[in-house]
């Protein structure tokens, strides 16, 4: 009998770690590695919230939550969705998780049934086809090409669907394209969605606030009232807070879907940690003031990123509409050979050799399910970004 579960056979390593740590092990060798793999803010959490959690241990508020989380935190959700989105949520219909990636998980997994269809945008973020696959679901995929400037198109959408279809994940912003959907560009996707009664959206709005110059974000259920029972809408404070250790993420949506998450995850993890969530409570309802701040950096190293590449040979890149990463094409280098006379022949290959001959972390776009790409994430300081382009450029000049 085998000892592990056949429901691992179904799930891959995340590419991302996997880079991120075979880059740690050439730094630990002493090798001067630029790492543009990872998703988070090189900034640190505002002030503000880290006060707003050392005041909440000392008032002791270091005891289980409620499982949804506590009320004042889910209140504030709900602010925030009506200031910012325009959504009318009860503090009931929200739920609190130790990060987005668990209410994403719980969401599928209070949800999916063999054999239900799940449709992932490509290129996606690496985990959701692997959280339906561990929750029981089958993950089904429709491309959004560079010709498309990365946006799902609705013909496509449509041709997606299928009777088993339970759900279709948006993530816009995107990881790991950067695209973000205008108005009347999510208008026409909700449109073929009111068509289909039997598909719910899971909508991923991680990055809402890292958009730039005047782009205006958008979510699904603002856009389309009509699809407000049937949408889940997913957010937290990892990426627009600087907030990624601490481990908070939420939802919002129809009262028996949280009902059924809240079921999952008093099995499974109780509430999230108590200080943390009295840390969101005040990056929710606090100040704002650092948002722009951390728009305008981004923004200024997304120009730059985007300018260096688009000098590189075999290169192209994309301007994308926010988060933090670009996806440029590599086609133009693939059938090269690097210096070490081996053959490219994936992005996969392509991204080894920038690390093992320029020491230039990136994660290739294969693990994206949309290639040949490559990802770069710009949330690091203008110097490294620079002088990373730079080993780009040398790296793809000198292949042969
Ligand atoms: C698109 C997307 N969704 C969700 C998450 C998960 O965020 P958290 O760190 O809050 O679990 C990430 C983090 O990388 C992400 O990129």
């Amino acid at each position: 009998m085998a000892f592990l579960a056949d429901a691992l056979k179904r799930v891959k390593p995340s590419a991302t770690i996997t880079i991120t740590q075979k880059a740690r092990d050439l730094k630990a060798q002493g090798k001067d590695v630029i790492s543009l793999s990872v998703g988070e803010p090189d900034f640190d959490t505002p002030d503000n919230i880290k006060e707003a959690a050392i005041a909440a241990i000392r008032r002791g508020e270091t005891k289980y939550t409620p499982v949804p989380g506590i009320p004042q935190l889910r209140e504030a959700i709900t602010r925030k969705l009506k200031r910012e989105n325009g959504l009318d949520y009860k503090a009931s219909q929200t739920i609190v998780g130790t990060g987005g990636k668990h209410v994403i998980y719980n969401a599928l997994l209070a949800t999916l049934n063999p054999g239900d269809e799940v449709i992932c945008v490509a290129p996606y973020w690496v985990s959701y086809p692997e959280m339906v696959a561990l929750c029981g679901g089958t993950p089904t995929f429709c491309e959004a090409t560079i010709q498309n400037n990365f946006k799902l198109q609705p013909a496509d959408l449509e041709a997606a669907i299928t009777p088993k279809t339970k759900w279709l994940i948006l993530n816009s912003p995107s990881n790991p394209s950067g695209a973000a959907y205008t108005h009347a560009e999510m208008k026409a996707l909700t449109d073929v969605l009111m068509r289909h009664p039997h598909v719910w959206i899971l909508t991923d709005d991680m990055y809402e606030h890292l958009v730039y110059g005047d782009f205006k974000f958008v979510t699904p259920a603002q856009v389309e009232p009509g699809l407000y029972e049937r949408t889940l809408t997913m957010n937290g404070v990892s990426k627009s807070y600087a907030m990624t250790g601490w481990r908070i993420g939420y939802a919002a949506g129809p009262q028996h879907l949280i009902n059924a998450m809240d079921l999952v995850q008093g099995q499974q993890t109780s509430g999230t940690s108590a200080i943390s969530q009295w840390a969101a409570v005040e990056a929710l309802d606090g100040t704002q003031e650092h948002i722009p701040v951390f728009r305008k950096a981004f923004e200024r190293r997304r120009d730059l990123v985007v300018s260096m590449l688009n000098q590189t040979r075999g290169l192209k890149c994309p301007t994308p509409e926010g988060a933090f990463y670009v996806y440029p094409d590599c086609s133009g280098l693939i059938g090269k050979t690097l210096p070490n006379g081996k053959k490219i022949e994936t992005d996969e290959d392509l991204v080894m050799g920038l690390l093992e001959n320029e020491a230039v972390a990136a994660v290739h776009g294969s693990a994206f399910g949309l290639g040949p790409n490559f990802r770069i994430s710009y949330a690091t300081s203008d110097e490294k970004l620079e002088e990373a382009c730079r080993r780009i450029q040398r790296f793809c000049a000198e292949l042969r």
